[in-house]
Formats: structure tokens, C-alpha cells, sequence
């Protein structure tokens, strides 16, 4: 058996605590910790009716796509965030990017303890899980939709669950304020990589199409609501506690001696700890791994992703971000200044019920566990990527290697589908 140092212990119990913690405290989100506010959000996660039309052709109606090219009505959030793959994507062709509309950029992370989370996205351009929503209705590659749409839908379909919560919802079904958005008529139209015409897209003011203001701010405030909602139930994904705190704890039973030695590289050697810390092994900060983007399924990836040095400053820019009038508070979270070290810099996942993802790192290429570690033994790769990467050689054996794998694999946890479809 390992023996482990003070020091080494030490770090464990802030790896392993008593308890795990429940999400923080989310102020930019008055309703974050209602269940009446979650039951509908979950509702709202699955629901692929808020959704435009789905306009690459690799969609051929197969299970590996949500549809048929020029489908409507097909995306749900749950079409990337699938709760039985720890709320990542295991249905895209290659395991990689997620194909909606059409094809992601990034790979599509795991929403467990996304609660945890302060900075959103592998690049932290997104400062709320409210306002992450945003991000994929107006998206032409994901739901391809647009907010005026989801608000009109949720006027339709949800006006009582939503009013019991939020209070009285605008005349959203008067024509003469509000133009009226269709499946096939929000986001953009026609099929292929060009668009016919595009209601509803952010960007020039074009997502109102000519609404005046205090109906714009209307049909804002819907859409943020439906984000709180959707926040709401977010927050109750959670890995949970699993045989590594039972081990921490003192069973010395719950894992195998591979596992402890494995857990002892994880703080020691490996230094994985100085990145991968608390009690959700994730300091959520941004860091570079010399990581160099490779093709995923159809898809070739930017080689040159900045990472969060354009994310933080998207974040900061965001007109609905936690300093905005739709936040309900403001802790302070977004950074006061964006360094040079943000270049190329990807947040750390954290790494409860890592092994149930169906693929790693912020591009989906790498699809298995050892491969993570023989990557992060090399140190990364020597260049192909921008920015200064963080990572030095660990020339880890192959029992090393082995061990560390089966660390991973014992971070699993009691909870990981708290989220089956409503
Ligand atoms: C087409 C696939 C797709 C759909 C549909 C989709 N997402 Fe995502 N999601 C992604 C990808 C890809 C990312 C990461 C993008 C990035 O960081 O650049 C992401 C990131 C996130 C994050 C940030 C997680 C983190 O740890 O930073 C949250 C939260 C999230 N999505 C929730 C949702 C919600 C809620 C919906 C529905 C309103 C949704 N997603 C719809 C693919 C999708
Ligand atoms: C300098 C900080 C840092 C160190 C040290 C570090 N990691 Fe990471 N780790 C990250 C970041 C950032 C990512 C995401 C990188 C990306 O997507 O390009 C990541 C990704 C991962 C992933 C993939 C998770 C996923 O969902 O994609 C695993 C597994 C992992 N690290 C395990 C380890 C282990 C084991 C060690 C020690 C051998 C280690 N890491 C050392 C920051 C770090």
C-alpha cells in the first residue's frame, strides 16, 4: 500500500471533505434554489420544441443526428447533454463535437456539478448558467432558433408554470407587437451553409426583428426566466459522493491498491492536484495544455483557439452578464482584467464521474482515459497550439500510467443520473 505524507493527506482532505458541498449561492438567479422553478426548467431541458430548422447535411435521420436535413423542432438541450452520458454527448458521430443545426466548434461538456461553476464554457465567456442559455437558442449550429421564438413558445405552451413562478407574462400572442415565429421561421431558414434569411440572430439587433424596446425588454426578460428555470435544475446535477471518499474517509477497503497508488501520483508526481483541486477536483480556472486540435468525426478545429483570453473579454462585453439588469445580483465573479496567460487557455473539467464522458478534452479528440495520461506524461504537444503551455514532462511508467487511469476510474459517484427525461 502507498504510504502518503502529511502534506499529501492534508490535500486529500480538501479533495474529499466531510461532505461534498452543494452548489454556492447563485445571486444573479432569485429563483436558483426553487423546486418549483427546477421541475420546470427540467422540463424546459428536454423539450426540443423551442428549436429551429436543421440545416447541415451530415443530418441523415440516423441515431448518431437529431433528424432529417431540414427538420424542425429537434433540438433539446438534451440532445447534447444526454443524462445518460453524465450529460455530455455519446450520440454524435465520432464521440467528439455535438452535430445539431449543424456542427460545434468545441465538444459539448459535462453538465455534473456544473453548479460549481462560477465561469462557464471552456473558454469562460458566459459569467451565468441564466444567461448561458442565450448561447445555444441563438446559435445557427445548435438550436438554430432565436429568443423571441422561445418566448412566444413558452407563452404558448408553459404561460401557467411559468406565471405560477415569475408572475404575469406579456401579451406575447399579440401580432401586432411580437411577429409571429414559426419552427420554420425562426433563426435562419434554408438548408446548407449559407442561409436564406435569419430572424432572430444576435448580433446587429436583428434577434427583435423591429420589436420597440419595451417589447424587446419583454420577450429578454421571458427568455432569461426560462434560463432561471433551466439554471434551477442544472443545479441539482451532481455526480455525488462515491468509493474515493469512502476510502478518504478511512475504508481502506474501497479501493484497490492500484487505485491508492494511483490517487498518491494524482497529489504527488503527477501534480495533478495543483489544477485538479477541492472537493470537485477543478479549480476552475484556465490553464494551457499545449493541447494541438486535431480532426474530430467531419469536422477540422481551430488550431489556433484562443481560449479564454477572447472568452473573459466576450464575458465582460456580454450585455447579460452577471453585472447587467437581468442578473438579480452581482458577487463580483467576472475578473477585473484578462492577462496574457488567458491565451489558449481552457478551463480545468472537473473530474467526478470522469470516466462516464463519452470523450476528453475541450475538442472531444482524445476518447479514452489513458490517452488523457500519456498526453499529459508527454507534457503536451510541441507545437501545433497558441499561447504558453503550462504542462512539464512526467515521464510516468506504465504502471504509473496504469495506476493513475484507475484513480480516475474510482471517481465515480452515487448520483450521476439524477436527471432522466421528465
Ligand atoms: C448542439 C449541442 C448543444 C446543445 C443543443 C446545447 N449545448 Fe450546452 N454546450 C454545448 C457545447 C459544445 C458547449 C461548450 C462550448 C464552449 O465552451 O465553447 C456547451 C456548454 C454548456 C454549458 C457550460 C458548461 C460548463 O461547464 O462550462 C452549459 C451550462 C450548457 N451547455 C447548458 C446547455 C443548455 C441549458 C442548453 C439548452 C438551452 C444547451 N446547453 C444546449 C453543446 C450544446
Ligand atoms: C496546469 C493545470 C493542469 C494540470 C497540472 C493537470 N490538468 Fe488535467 N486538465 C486541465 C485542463 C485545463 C484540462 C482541459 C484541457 C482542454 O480541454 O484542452 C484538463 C483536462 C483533463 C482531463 C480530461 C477531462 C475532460 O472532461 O475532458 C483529465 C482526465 C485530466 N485533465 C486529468 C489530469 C491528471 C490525471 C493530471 C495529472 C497527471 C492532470 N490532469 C494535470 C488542467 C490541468
Amino acid at each position: 500500500m502507498p504510504v502518503f505524507t502529511d502534506a499529501e493527506r492534508a490535500t486529500l482532505a480538501t479533495l474529499s471533505p466531510d461532505t461534498l458541498p452543494l452548489p454556492p449561492a447563485d445571486i444573479s438567479n432569485a429563483w436558483s434554489d426553487d423546486p418549483a422553478a427546477a421541475a420546470l426548467g427540467k422540463k424546459l431541458f428536454f423539450d426540443p420544441l423551442f428549436s429551429g430548422v436543421l440545416w447541415e447535411g451530415d443530418n441523415t435521420g440516423t441515431s448518431t443526428t437529431l433528424g432529417n436535413l431540414g427538420d424542425t423542432g429537434k433540438v433539446a438541450c438534451a440532445g447534447c447533454h444526454q443524462p445518460e452520458a453524465a450529460f455530455a454527448d455519446g450520440r454524435s458521430l465520432g464521440h467528439s463535437v455535438s452535430l445539431a443545426a449543424g456542427w460545434t466548434i468545441r465538444r459539448s461538456p459535462s453538465l455534473l456539478d456544473v453548479g460549481q461553476a462560477r465561469l462557464l464554457m471552456w473558454d469562460g465567456r458566459k459569467d451565468s448558467l441564466f444567461a448561458q442559455v442565450f448561447g445555444p437558442i441563438e446559435a445557427r449550429n445548435e438550436m438554430n432558433s432565436s429568443r423571441l421564438f422561445v418566448a412566444e413558445q413558452v407563452f404558448a405552451r408553459y404561460r401557467p408554470a411559468y406565471e405560477a413562478i415569475f408572475g404575469i407574462m406579456p401579451a406575447l400572442g399579440d401580432a401586432t407587437r411580437f411577429p409571429v415565429l414559426t419552427n420554420a421561421t425562426t433563426g435562419c431558414q434554408g438548408v446548407g451553409p449559407t442561409p436564406d434569411a435569419c430572424h432572430g440572430m444576435p448580433g446587429d439587433g436583428a434577434e427583435f426583428d423591429g420589436m420597440k424596446a419595451v417589447d424587446q425588454d419583454a420577450v429578454t426578460t421571458v427568455v432569461a426566466n426560462w434560463g432561471k428555470a433551466i439554471a434551477a435544475y442544472e443545479r441539482g446535477l451532481a455526480c455525488g459522493p462515491g468509493r474515493f471518499d469512502a476510502w478518504a474517509h478511512g475504508d481502506a477497503t474501497a479501493l484497490s491498491p492500484a487505485e491508492q497508488r494511483g490517487a498518491r501520483l494524482f497529489l504527488g508526481k503527477g501534480r495533478c492536484a495543483d489544477c485538479h483541486s477541492g472537493p470537485f477536483l477543478s479549480d476552475q480556472k484556465f490553464h494551457n495544455l499545449g493541447l494541438k486540435a486535431r480532426t474530430v468525426a467531419v469536422v477540422i478545429l481551430d488550431p489556433d483557439d484562443p481560449g479564454a483570453s477572447t472568452g473573459l473579454l466576450q464575458a465582460l462585453a456580454d450585455p447579460l452578464n452577471t453585472k447587467s439588469k437581468w442578473s438579480d445580483g452581482d458577487d463580483g465573479r467576472l475578473p477585473a482584467s484578462v492577462g496574457p496567460e488567458m491565451l489558449g487557455a481552457l478551463r480545468t473539467p472537473t473530474l467526478r464521474c470522469v470516466a462516464k464522458r463519452p470523450s476528453y478534452m475541450h475538442t472531444g479528440q482524445i476518447q479514452a482515459l489513458d490517452q488523457v495520461i500519456d498526453f499529459l506524461s508527454t507534457g503536451g504537444d510541441p507545437h501545433g497550439f497558441v499561447g504558453k503551455n503550462e504542462l512539464q514532462p512526467l515521464a510516468l511508467g506504465a504502471g504509473e500510467k496504469s495506476d493513475l487511469v484507475a484513480f480516475l476510474r474510482a471517481l465515480d459517484g452515487a448520483n450521476p443520473s439524477s436527471g432522466q427525461a421528465p
